[in-house]
């Protein structure tokens, strides 16, 4: 499976899917990370992993719209089966993005449907949530708002921050990306017409990781 990573800043996910691969863990191609940020960290970790990185400058652009279009114009050179957008912070345009139905992902860190948009963290301890967690989606045009394929979940703890959540998240979001793009590159997951589908068969409810790293 031929896949692109979008990026706009650290790029920790990126590596993990790097890493992942490496390992021999997970059987994916990775063509290329594309940036809306020229100073994006994920850049050179892609450049270090031996992966074409390129980054395009919004303002180079008239408009939103015509920067999507020429980014994603690049991103088909690559002729990806998979794009993740993989804290990529950029809202796409829907005229661009709807061709690509059910081959962009994007991992967002909260439960969704809860949280969509910034400030996940402090909203999930703002609201005094007891469980936060990430979630791996199909992309829509609808910000954060396409269908969930997998869920980690973690548990609030006493004297939680904002960042301190943050935190301890991104590392059970690096093993939900990778155990997601696993199953997609086993051709497991797809979207279906009525929404995601796994081994063929329509998932009520998202795919959930558990402590081993598994999905289920
Ligand atoms: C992650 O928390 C991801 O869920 C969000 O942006 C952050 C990106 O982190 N969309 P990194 O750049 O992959 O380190």
């Amino acid at each position: 499976m031929r896949v692109v990573v979008l990026a706009s800043g650290r790029g920790s996910n990126f590596a993990a899917l790097a890493e992942a691969k490496r390992r021999g863990e997970l059987p994916i191609s990775l063509r290329a990370l594309l940036s809306d940020k020229r100073t994006a960290p994920a850049l050179l970790l892609a450049e270090n992993a031996g992966v074409a990185a390129i980054a395009l400058a919004p303002r180079d652009f008239p408009d939103r719209a015509s920067f999507d279009r020429a980014l994603f114009a690049r991103v088909a050179k690559f002729e990806p089966d998979l794009v993740v957008l993989a804290g990529y912070m950029r809202v796409i345009d829907p005229d661009v993005i709807e061709p690509w139905r059910g081959k962009v992902i994007n991992i967002h860190p909260s439960l969704l449907p809860k949280y969509p948009g910034l400030h996940t963290h402090a909203r999930a301890l703002e609201a005094g949530d007891t469980v936060h967690g990430a979630s791996v989606h199909f992309v829509t045009a609808q910000l954060d708002g396409g269908p969930v394929i997998a869920q980690v979940e973690l548990p609030l703890i006493a004297g939680d921050t904002p960042e301190s959540l943050a935190a301890r998240l991104l590392h059970r979001e690096h093993g939900l990306l990778v155990a997601t793009v696993r199953l997609l590159a086993q051709r497991r997951v797809r979207l279906g017409a009525n929404g995601v589908e796994l081994d063929g068969a329509s998932l009520q409810q998202p795919l959930l990781l558990d402590d081993r790293g598994q999905l289920r």
